[in-house]
């Protein structure tokens, strides 16, 4: 069993995409063991992007993300953070293959819908980030 932080971003919330995506990884086996929908204040979406603070799209990526309501999820199943990487797809719309939530959906690099960790030691960091331990279910 694995655990992976996973968000639906500004643009997914907006556009009316958190029951489709929730759907999505659902179907596919996956246990909510988290779930709330938040607006990151700036500090928590500065150290959530903390890796790529050096980067040209760093300001903008946390102005968008900062920008309205977001749905944190922390999803529990077998190969939870590859299994989530594959179903959401490439981060370019022009890289995301048909059939993966960026790829049915965004046409955006920045306004790509979701994030997913994308290792277990960002997902552990991620998690705890988001997350106190009591707003999560426990392992029965
Ligand atoms: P990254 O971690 O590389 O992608 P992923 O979300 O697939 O793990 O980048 C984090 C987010 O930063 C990405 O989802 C959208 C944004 N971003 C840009 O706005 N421009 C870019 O050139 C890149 C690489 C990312
Ligand atoms: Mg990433």
């Amino acid at each position: 069993m694995e655990r992976t932080f996973i968000m639906v971003k500004p643009d997914g919330v907006r556009r009316g995409l958190v029951g489709e995506i929730l759907r999505r990884f659902e179907d596919k086996g996956l246990r909510v063991v988290g779930l709330k929908m938040v607006v990151p204040s700036r500090d928590l979406a500065e150290k959530h992007y903390g890796v790529h603070r050096d980067k040209p799209f760093f300001n903008d990526v946390v102005e968008f993300i900062t920008s309205g309501p977001v749905v944190a999820l922390v999803l529990e199943g077998p190969d939870a953070i590859a299994l989530t990487r594959a179903m959401m797809g490439k981060t370019r719309p022009t890289e995301a293959a048909p059939g993966t939530i960026r790829g049915d959906y965004a046409n955006s690099t920045e306004q790509n819908l979701v994030h997913g960790s994308d290792s277990p030691e960002t997902a552990s960091e991620e998690i705890e980030l988001w997350f106190r331990t009591e707003e999560l279910l426990s392992e029965a």
